[in-house]
């Protein structure tokens, strides 16, 4: 039996890869052996993305699109497919997060939360989904969050911490639907990562960050290689049994 971990002539699409956490998916998945499509709203941050990429020796091609708009996902799957032939893995990392007191978010606040943490990784997986149900085979990875577990605290972020709970129970959801058609939809609930997401706020609110440490028993943030290869465990065949699993990560922050 060969490596289980092996992505040797996989082809994915990363969302949201051109910073942070996708960023390091990406490259992580590319080491492994695939190929990557960078789905990204920022058209220069995904081609400096796929340029590194390319420059370790695999396929990579950056796609600007904006996860919230269905037609821009569609033209993103179909670009992507006919690029590399076909889409073995989806990993949906695209996100935003909005800290503001419940009852002051504005409408357009809360939506843009929601249309790209929930709606964005619905209109992905419908899109791509589609087409691995169609080949009858393919590895769908969401990065939820333990906000979709618990309410972080002490920063007010209702929309995030609704969206996220969401992304687990729509990965329960088509893992259900989609498992005796050979597509595998998994999620990766990280805790506190050291990306642009966490480190601006507690740049802005540094308090937050000394909240965030008592409530971590491993005391420290989480980096992007950490979720990067939790990502690659799921996507991978050495996760051939798992279905609808919620992976998380968070230096034990759940566990008290
Ligand atoms: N950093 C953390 O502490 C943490 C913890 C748990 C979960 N997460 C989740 O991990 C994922 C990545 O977070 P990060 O910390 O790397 O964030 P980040 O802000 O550093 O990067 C997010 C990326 O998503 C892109 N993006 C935003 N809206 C988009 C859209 N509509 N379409 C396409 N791309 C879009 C941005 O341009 C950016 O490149 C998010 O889903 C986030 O919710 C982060």
């Amino acid at each position: 039996m060969g490596n289980p971990f092996d992505l040797t002539g996989r082809n994915a699409i990363v969302t949201g890869a051109g910073q942070g956490i996708g960023r390091v998916i990406a490259n992580t998945l590319a080491a492994a052996g695939a190929n990557i499509a960078i789905a990204e709203l920022n058209a220069e941050n995904g081609e400096t993305v796929a340029e590194e990429i390319r420059s370790k020796g695999c396929d990579a091609i950056s796609i600007v699109t904006d996860v919230t708009q269905s037609s821009q996902v569609d033209a993103m799957t179909q670009q992507a497919a006919e690029h590399f032939g076909h889409i073995d893995i989806l990993v949906n990392n695209a996100g935003v997060v909005h800290h503001q007191a419940a009852e002051d978010v504005a409408d357009d606040d809360w939506l843009r939360v929601i249309n790209v943490n929930l709606n964005g990784v619905y209109w992905c997986c419908r899109s791509v989904g589609k087409h691995m149900l169609e080949r009858g085979a393919g590895s769908i990875v969401s990065i939820a969050s333990m906000s979709g577990t618990i309410s972080n605290t002490p920063q007010p972020q209702a929309s995030y911490n609704a969206s996220k709970a969401a992304v687990i129970h729509l990965t329960k959801s088509l893992a259900g639907e989609w498992a005796e058609r050979g597509v595998r939809v998994n999620c990766v609930s990280p805790g506190y990562i050291g990306t642009p997401m966490a480190l601006d706020a507690i740049k802005r609110v540094p308090e937050w960050n000394a909240t965030w440490m008592a409530m971590t028993p491993m005391k420290r943030l989480g980096t992007p290689e950490e979720v990067a290869n939790a990502v690659w465990y799921l996507a991978s065949d050495a996760s051939s049994f798992c279905t609808g699993t919620d992976l998380i990560m968070d230096g034990g922050y759940t566990s008290w």
